[in-house]
């Protein structure tokens, strides 16, 4: 069997997988600007402004990367094309044709995100994340200041710390974030903008070719040929189902996620839109790809390890425990973990659910015994009820949790 690429599997192999909130499949974004549409690429407008007008955050981008969005007197601003046509009066759209020399379009094609897009010139592959203020699914999907820097800042700290994690961890750096500088200081949070430049390379960085698989395209039904088998089956081939779902994907992925966790504070996202299987030519699973820095960040694990947070901006720190419920709990079992578990009772209806979150709960409680201190009880969510810049609330379901005690 041949693995279709990255981008084809991110665009096409995602049919039926947004149904995980009563908002996963709402979006805003015309026809195409779509992941899920036939338009295969659009023109990225960009513009060369003065580097001294910009606020520029970098974690090691690669000399191709500099010279492309990173020059000693200009450098490269990107923005949406849906954004400049609908928000002509943006305070940061006026400064940027004000200030900046339109330079033609860079030729990109929407990623799953939507708002993340893979540029065409593939010298080292790479994608841009854009200020989209539109709404996919639950979020308005805004790049503020305060959100591009924290990436590039977790990007640094996590590339020059990756040796303490276990050997199948890998991660797409945030490697140039480039900014407006604040307009409206009078604003009460910074709403200037800009986007990140993603190093689609994993890193540590492998010496083999190797196929980056999304995780909902194991589970997620291809959008032109729907009869297609689903790719989960296809890289288990003769494997028992129960082995290989927990030791090549769950418990690696929980591994990784009290990992990040115990050293940094990190509250990884691992959703099947967050993970990436890194999948060798005889389809072994080498590694988990994390992609997406922008993670809530747990303070007091933090003072605890005695990390210094001097970098570290505002943004999603957390003092309290929902938040690590919603991420475990919900976005990697419930929105991820519980769709192979269905897949795999459909086909072998011999397993059962508990013989997947029984060995998940008991590595959980292993890696990490004093769970309880960070953890809430039950499991929380997202409230229907947002705060003033429009972020939602967390509420409390009350359900016991299922992949972890
Ligand atoms: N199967 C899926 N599970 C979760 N999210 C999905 C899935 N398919 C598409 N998506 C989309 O991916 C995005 C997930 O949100 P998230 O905040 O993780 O990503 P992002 O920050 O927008 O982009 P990126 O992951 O590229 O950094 C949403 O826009 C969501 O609609
Ligand atoms: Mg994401």
């Amino acid at each position: 069997m041949m693995i279709p690429s990255l981008y084809y599997l991110d665009r096409y192999r995602n049919e039926g997988t947004r149904t995980y909130s009563v908002h996963a499949d709402f979006t805003e974004a015309q026809q195409p600007y779509r992941p899920d549409s036939k338009h295969s690429r659009f023109a990225l407008p960009s513009f060369e402004v003065p580097r001294d007008q910009m606020l520029v955050y970098t974690a090691h981008p690669s000399v191709e990367l500099q010279q492309t969005y990173l020059r000693a007197e200009t450098v490269l601003f990107c923005i949406h094309p849906q954004v400049l046509e609908h928000y002509p009066d943006d305070p940061y759209i006026k400064r940027t044709l004000s200030i900046g020399t339109p330079c033609g379009g860079i030729a990109v094609a929407p990623s799953s995100s939507t708002r993340t897009l893979y540029v065409d010139d593939d010298n080292p592959p790479h994608a841009v994340k854009v200020h989209f203020p539109f709404r996919i699914s639950r979020y308005h999907r805004r790049m503020r200041q305060e959100v591009v820097e924290q990436a590039v800042v977790v990007s640094r700290e996590l590339e020059r710390a990756v040796g303490c994690l276990d050997d199948r961890f890998a991660f797409c750096r945030e490697v140039i974030g480039l900014v407006h500088k604040d307009l409206q200081p009078e604003t009460p949070r910074g709403e200037n903008w800009g986007y990140l430049v993603r190093d689609m390379q994993p890193f540590p960085v492998a010496a083999a070719e190797r196929n980056l698989v999304p995780g909902f395209s194991l589970y997620g039904t291809d959008f032109f040929e729907p009869a297609t088998t689903p790719l989960l089956f296809e890289l288990m081939g003769n494997k028992d189902p129960r082995e290989f779902v927990l030791n090549e994907i769950m418990i690696p992925i929980i591994r990784h996620w009290v990992g990040c966790f115990q050293h940094f504070g990190y509250l990884l996202e691992p959703h099947g839109q967050n993970v990436l299987l890194e999948v060798n030519k005889d389809l072994d699973i080498t590694r988990i790809v994390h992609r997406d820095l922008s993670i809530g960040i747990d303070m007091r694990r933090r003072r605890e390890r005695n990390l210094p947070d001097g970098n570290l901006n505002a943004y999603n720190r957390m003092e309290t425990d929902e938040f690590h419920s919603i991420v475990y709990d919900m976005f990697m079992g419930g929105h991820f973990f519980d769709r192979l578990v269905a897949l795999c009772l459909e086909k072998y209806p011999n397993l059962q659910k508990e013989d997947f979150c029984r060995p998940c709960r008991d590595e959980f409680a292993r890696i990490l015994p004093d769970h309880e201190k960070y953890f809430p009880k039950t499991i929380q969510y997202f409230s229907e009820k947002r705060d003033r810049f429009g972020k939602p609330l967390f509420e409390d379901t009350g359900k016991a949790p299922q992949w972890r005690p």
